[in-house]
């Protein structure tokens, strides 16, 4: 018998089946209807595809299993998020623990032993100094934000075209990624101090501005925008382009760290030196954290709190998201060997079909055409992968275009690579 983490699809009613359904109703009733995409109804009558999600009642490894017992191999690992798996034994096992001991501390007033011992891990791990820790990775990307208009003195920050950094109210100023449709009713709101350049595009033409922004925010691969890898020598141009102008480098790794694209994180492969790197998602193992981790040059130029704390939050270096963190982090370092390996697996098995592929490592970009249709029949086959991109934007140095994009658990099984690259060569293979 396999193991509820390993398994294949068992799929016992229709997708989504009548339990996902009537929950679905429910929260129709009750959540602000922007957020959750639900079913039309109007479509159904017309025999469309019925686009209610399902309603996730438990999940192990790559298993998801929905409210009518139906049971999925997740290829997005809830948006990147369970690099070790869902509900890792030794990353619940530590909670567990840490729950009868000490559930919350005072961010900035009064610290606990986990919170430190993290920033003492992630130090460790990525050679910066220093860590401002938060729950989300917008939180993140706004704590890096602001260190670097600290440290700089200068409003003015530079971003890319297709690049996405979350979107609360702070950092919506920064997206690249249908930035007209997310910033659209709140644009009057939205500071005007950011600049987009075209992501992998002329460096030569961004000289003039680099001297009057403080921060250069970037992802070196985008995720969201597409599963975007820039050309050879662009990042390294970039950053050696923003320090010389004085500016500080911002690399959100809120996708690609955290073993997602092999190595702890992508500028170490890369080996480039950022000033502020993002890390959330995989981090905590499905647990709410992330941080923003600097140089302490960088950092250190908040100078020493006053008593009352320049940046914090109520739930900042919360003890769960740490515990979770630092057990989440084992478990990431003891599969890291494996992720090339599984990664090939993959991407062999996807180009057999003969399809085009983006990304490193666990990040993998899928080149289809009709993503959004495709993930769609792999939610009926089983399989749960999302389409990711926009088409591409001018002076871009990058494929633009929509595609599949598959972010697993790191530890995917052969079986389960195997069974979804057997279905999404049915599922074309069926295509006019
Ligand atoms: C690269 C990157 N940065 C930031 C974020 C925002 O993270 P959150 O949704 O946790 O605020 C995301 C989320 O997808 C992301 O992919």
């Amino acid at each position: 018998m396999v193991a509820f983490g390993d398994a294949l699809p068992t799929l016992k009613t229709p997708v989504p089946g009548p339990a996902s359904r009537a929950w679905v109703d429910r929260l129709a009733r009750r959540e602000c209807p922007a957020i959750t995409a639900r079913r039309q109804r109007r479509a159904e009558s017309l025999g469309l595809a019925d686009d209610d999600p399902i309603v996730w009642a438990r999940a192990r490894g790559a298993n998801v299993e929905d409210a009518d017992g139906n049971v999925f191999v997740d290829l997005t690992a809830g948006f990147g998020v369970a690099a070790a798996g869902h509900a890792h034994p030794a990353v619940t096992g530590a909670v567990s623990a840490q729950l009868d001991r000490l559930v919350h501390a005072m961010g900035d007033a009064f610290p606990d032993p986990q919170r430190i011992k993290l920033m003492e891990r992630l130090a460790a791990l990525s050679g910066m100094d220093r860590a401002i820790l938060g729950s989300s990775g917008s939180d993140a990307v706004e704590a890096a934000l602001k260190t670097a208009r600290m440290a700089t003195g200068r409003d003015g920050v530079l971003a890319f075209t297709g690049g996405y950094h979350g979107l609360s109210y702070g950092v919506l100023a920064a997206l690249g990624y249908k930035r007209d449709a997310f910033q659209g009713p709140f644009s009057g709101q939205v500071g005007a101090h950011v600049r987009l350049a075209p992501f992998g595009g002329d460096l030569a033409e961004l000289s003039p501005l680099l001297s009057q922004v403080g921060a250069v925010l970037v992802e070196p691969i985008q995720g969201r925008g597409g599963v975007r890898v820039p050309p050879p020598g662009w990042l390294d141009g970039l950053v050696n382009a923003a320090h010389d102008a004085g500016a500080v480098v911002i690399f959100d790794e809120i996708y690609t760290g955290c073993g997602r694209t092999g190595g702890w994180f992508a500028f170490q492969a890369l080996g480039l030196r950022p000033d502020l790197v993002c890390v959330g998602k995989g981090l905590g193992g499905g647990f709410p954290v992330s941080a923003c981790l600097g140089t302490a040059a960088v950092m250190d130029a908040w100078g020493g709190s006053r008593g009352e704390a320049l940046h914090t939050q109520t739930f900042l270096g919360h003890p769960i998201g740490c515990t979770a963190a630092l057990a989440s982090l084992d478990v990431i370092e003891g599969l890291m060997p494996i992720v090339d390996e599984t990664s090939q697996l993959l991407r062999a098995g996807l180009a057999g079909l003969g399809l085009g592929l983006r990304g490193r490592g666990m990040l993998v970009g899928v080149e289809v055409a009709d993503p959004l249709g495709l993930s769609r029949e792999l939610l009926q086959a089983g399989y749960l992968a999302l389409p990711a991109g926009d088409a591409p934007a001018p002076g871009e140095g990058v494929a633009g275009g929509m595609v599949l994009a598959l972010t697993p658990p790191l530890n995917l099984h052969p079986r389960q690579i195997a069974g979804f690259v057997d279905s999404v060569g049915r599922i074309l293979g069926a295509r006019p």
